[in-house]
């Protein structure tokens, strides 16, 4: 996150009167975030398993495959989930938010499976199934829905 989007999601959520835990998550998520680029093969992007050594979650740039960035969260039962980071509101990008995802165009909060909690938008991130092996995570490119 440049410093220029950081300022301009920090004026919207005060604009909006959104509460000190989400600014407070915002603020978390700043320093927080791990970008990485996936690996691509025929129906699917694999993304290291040794790049949850150190953070819960991680975003998968967007390209190749991935019409937008994909937050991909290793769960405490060793599951993991990868969310397509578009809002379902109006499409903008959701924000990582300590283990939240947090939409800076009107506030709308998603849970890290992806389950709407907070209004405007209406229905869950849209969700890809994964799988892994001793080495890597694989975010299988056909949707699934959010239990
Ligand atoms: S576009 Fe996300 S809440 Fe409106």
């Amino acid at each position: 996150m440049t410093r220029k989007e950081f300022l301009e999601q920090t004026a919207a959520v005060a604009v909006m009167g959104l509460g000190a835990s989400t600014l407070a998550g915002m603020l978390t998520s700043c320093t927080s975030v791990r970008y990485v680029s996936g690996t691509e093969s025929a129906n699917a992007v694999s993304v290291p398993l040794a790049e949850f050594a150190e953070a819960a979650f991680v975003v998968v740039r967007k390209g190749g495959k991935l019409p937008a960035p994909v937050y991909c969260c290793k769960h405490v039962d060793g599951t993991f989930s990868a969310l397509v980071m578009k809002c379902t509101h109006k499409g903008c990008e959701v924000r990582p938010a300590g283990d939240l995802l947090i939409c800076p165009c009107h506030g709308s909060e998603f849970s890290n499976t992806g389950k709407v909690l907070s209004p405007p938008a209406l229905e869950n991130l849209q969700a890809f199934r994964t799988s892994a092996d001793a080495t890597s995570v694989m975010i299988h490119l056909q949707e699934e829905g959010v239990q």
